[in-house]
């Protein structure tokens, strides 16, 4: 079979006759569970930063053969705002590989997002994608790095065996109100501004944006976590058999450069944790406060990759770029 075999078609939000199928060919390919059709609408229909950007191919049999989307997304670069999109999704069904159906997604979904206004798409991809979106000229940028702290140390250090192996984070099913959730992610002051002199490429702070995506289709046990003029957005979970909360991003109404001792420990309190971990980018602002904290650098294996779709925009090295993880946990 060619690739001129598969017809690629663009989804729309009233699109939700091919749903299931993109959700049973997608579990398929990945082979973990998915959500169902109310979770794919939530996600890819309803941000409040518009909907997703989704390709999807068709075999000439009739068969959903793979898909490449990117979400809506809004970038403050160099103090600039510019819409963008963030990797969602990217697979080919294992019937369908080796032919060149993911660059040619890839290329239907670029055209797609710059079409509706898209400067600049951003990703985290996995070792199977990575060739495939360098061979579409995107940049690698690289830097995302994983912080520990130990709460409780002879706790972790009985755990170390399973943390060496990299046992992945498994995220907690919900437990916070959410009714009080999103009361108070739209009392949150503006991210973290340290003291940087340029303001860092990130994420535009928007309350709207993090209500949908926090409380919408609540999946996860997200909370906050204020501490005077700082709060932390943080989602909690178990790793290797202790009790991990990782801190999704750091907020403040007074641009404190100092510690954030105060916020770590309350975060730590408030949920009982073995320990504390954060995923940074040398731009984000607290990654210079986390070693003087006691954080610890354990290795990260994420990719990051920028591709510029305005010629005009320049994405940068990873010191430019303070990306935290509500923007890597992108489901
Ligand atoms: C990663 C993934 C999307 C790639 O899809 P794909 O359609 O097979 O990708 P392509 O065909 O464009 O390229 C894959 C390989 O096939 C080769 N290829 C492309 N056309 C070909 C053809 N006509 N004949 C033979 N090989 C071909 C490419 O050169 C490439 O080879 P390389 O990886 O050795 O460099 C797919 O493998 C997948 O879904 N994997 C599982 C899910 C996953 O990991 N998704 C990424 C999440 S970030």
């Amino acid at each position: 079979m060619t690739a001129e075999a598969f017809e690629v078609t663009i989804w729309r939000p009233e699109d939700l006759g091919v749903v299931s199928e993109i959700l049973t060919t997608a579990s398929e390919t990945h082979g973990i569970p998915y959500d169902g059709p109310d979770w794919f609408v939530w996600k890819f229909g309803d941000s409040p930063w518009g909907p997703a950007v989704v390709a999807y191919a068709r075999s000439n049999t009739g068969r959903l053969a793979g898909m490449v989307a990117f979400g809506r997304y809004r970038l403050n670069l160099g103090g600039s705002v510019f819409d963008a999109g963030i990797s969602y999704e990217t697979f080919v069904h294992p019937d369908f590989q080796r032919q060149g159906l993911f660059q040619r997604l890839l290329a239907v979904a670029e055209q797609e997002a710059r079409a509706r206004g898209a400067a600049i798409l951003i990703n985290f991809p996995n070792a199977a994608s990575k060739p495939g979106f360098l061979r579409s000229a995107w940049q690698e940028i690289g830097g995302v790095q994983t912080w520990l702290q130990p709460r409780r140390p002879f706790r972790v250090v009985s755990r170390l065996r399973g943390l060496l192996r990299r046992e992945p984070l498994v995220p907690s099913a919900v437990a916070a109100n959410l009714v009080s959730l999103a009361a108070d992610l739209s009392d949150l002051g503006p991210p973290l501004a340290g003291n940087r002199v340029e303001p860092p490429n990130r994420r535009v702070h928007d309350v709207q944006y993090l209500r949908w995506r926090f409380t919408g289709y609540p999946q996860f046990d997200y909370r906050v976590v204020e501490e005077g003029d700082t709060s932390a957005l943080v989602r909690l979970g178990h790793r290797a058999g202790l009790r991990e909360t990782q801190i999704l991003d750091v907020f403040s109404t007074d641009a404190p450069a100092g510690s954030l001792r105060p916020l770590i420990r309350s975060v730590s309190t408030a949920t009982d944790a073995d320990m504390v971990s954060i995923l940074t980018t040398p731009g984000n602002p607290i990654t210079s406060l986390l070693p003087r904290m006691g954080f610890l650098s354990v290795p990260n294996r994420a990719n990051f990759f920028a591709k510029c779709l305005d010629p005009e925009l320049a994405a940068g090295p990873p010191s430019r770029w303070a990306i935290s993880g509500v923007d890597i946990h992108t489901w």
